[in-house]
Parts: structure tokens; sequence; C-alpha cells
């Protein structure tokens, strides 16, 4: 079932989004090589909680962490871990935020350090493929309309869309319907209407999208051992368009 969302509620999810913005913007700042990835968990744990905020994936299924910490070779829900990040490292760290039930969800990649050409245009691609899907994020238009615009564009570039993980609908919890692919056909599948809040995160690897499992049962890796790089904003359809709430520019 798909909850179409009030604009009172999309204003509540946008200061969930804020938070959580805020958040990325504080990361942004520790990284550099010889941090942990659990010292940046405990400093969002903190940070919420400071906020009047919890992290919703804390206990999520039995996840243990605030955060998802994805470095190079992991494509999504790595484990917080206290091994230090090393210059060239990439590390994708997800969070969502509950800000009074309202919720808002975005994960961000990072550089350590130098990283090579290489992966640099692996990231810059992968972040332009988001604001691409988010574009088609409009009333009446397809869910499969930002899957192909994503893929379509990805592609172009020379990286793979990974397959096994999507967006998804969100409100009242973590995942809810519809799935977003971020490939797929223009004009198929459901129709976006005003009031639907998803999220939009690719995840764009540099060699071949396929995906293993951990035996963690949570940390999903490329199978060539090639990094993949994730960008996510939690999106709102509305009347006027796309509204981006976990927006870090404003
Ligand atoms: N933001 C993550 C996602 O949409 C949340 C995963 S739930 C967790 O995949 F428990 F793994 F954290
Ligand atoms: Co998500």
């Amino acid at each position: 079932m798909i909850h179409l969302k009030s604009t009172r509620e999309i204003k509540q999810m946008k200061e969930a989004g804020k938070l959580l913005a805020e958040c990325h913007k504080q990361i942004a700042n520790m990284i550099k090589p010889g941090v942990t990835t659990m010292e940046i968990d405990t400093f969002v744990e903190r940070f919420l909680k400071k906020n009047g905020a919890t992290p919703e994936q804390k206990g999520y299924r039995g996840y243990q962490y605030a955060t998802c910490a994805s470095i190079n070779d992991e494509i999504c829900h790595g484990f917080p871990r206290k091994q230090p990040l090393k210059s060239g490292d990439i590390v994708t760290i997800d969070m969502v935020v509950n800000l009074n039930g309202a919720l808002a969800d975005s994960a961000w990649t990072y550089a350590v350090g130098e990283i090579t050409k290489e992966i640099e245009h692996l990231l810059s691609v992968t972040k332009k493929a988001l604001y691409i899907g988010i574009e088609h994020a409009v009333v009446g238009n397809r869910v499969g309309d930002i899957g192909h615009a994503i893929q379509t564009y990805a592609e172009s570039e020379g990286v793979s869309v990974v397959r096994d993980f999507t967006g998804h609908g969100i409100g009242p919890s973590i995942h809810e319907e519809p799935l977003i692919p971020h490939f797929g056909k223009a004009g198929k599948g459901l129709r976006l209407k005003e009031g639907m809040v998803i999220t939009i995160e690719p995840m764009l690897n540099l060699g071949t999208y396929f995906s293993q499992m951990d035996n963690n049962g949570w940390t999903a890796r490329t199978v060539d051992g090639k990094v993949s790089a994730q960008y996510e904003h939690t999106v709102a359809i509305t009347k006027d368009g796309p509204l981006i709430l976990t927006n870090q520019d404003e």
C-alpha cells in the first residue's frame, strides 16, 4: 500500500531531512585518513539525540547501528567498524533519521584523502545520476521514467547500475511501496502521484553490477571487487515538482 502524505506530513519529513543533511555536512568535515566508521556512527547517534531525533536504522530488522558504512567494493549495508579509513578509500554513509515520527533517508559517498581519477569519475557520475533521477520524479511520470533516465546516463558514462537494491517509498516506515529501480523502461511502471515520498539512491559500479551478500547477512559487495558509489535523497512529489527533503545546500 502506498501512503500519500499531506503537506503537513511532508513538512515534518522535511524537518527530519534538514537534520540529516546537517549530519552529512558534519561528516564531510570528519572524513580523513585515520578516522573510523565507528567514530562516525557514534557521532551520528549523539548528534541525533542532542537534536531530539533517533536513528531509525538501529533495531530495524535487528540491524545494530545508527548508520550503514560501506567501504570501496561494499555496495550497501556495511557495518560501522574500528578499522581506520585510509587515503584512496571511498565510504558511503547511509542513515535514516526519525524526528517525532517523521522519517528521512539519505546516503552520501565520501572520498578519503586522494582518490584515483577513475573513482572520482564514478563519484561525479553517481551524484549526477541521482539528480537526473530526481528531475523525473514529477506528477504524471511513471516509476520507469526515473530508472530509465538514471540507467541511460550511467551506462553512457561507462559505469553499471546495481539491480539488487532499489529506492523505495518512505514513511511511516523505512521501506514502503513502491520500489524505485535505478534502471528500467521509460513509460512503464506505476504512475507518480502528488503526496508520494520516495528515495532515489542509485548505486553505481566501476565494474559489473552483480552483487553478493556477506556472511553477516547484511552487507552487499561487488562480485568483481571493484568499487561502488551511492548518493541518495528523500524526495516528495508535489504539484510544484520534486522537493528534496534531505538537501544539503540550503
Ligand atoms: N537507507 C537504507 C536503505 O534504504 C536503510 C537500510 S535499513 C538498515 O537501504 F537497517 F540496513 F539500516
Ligand atoms: Co533508502
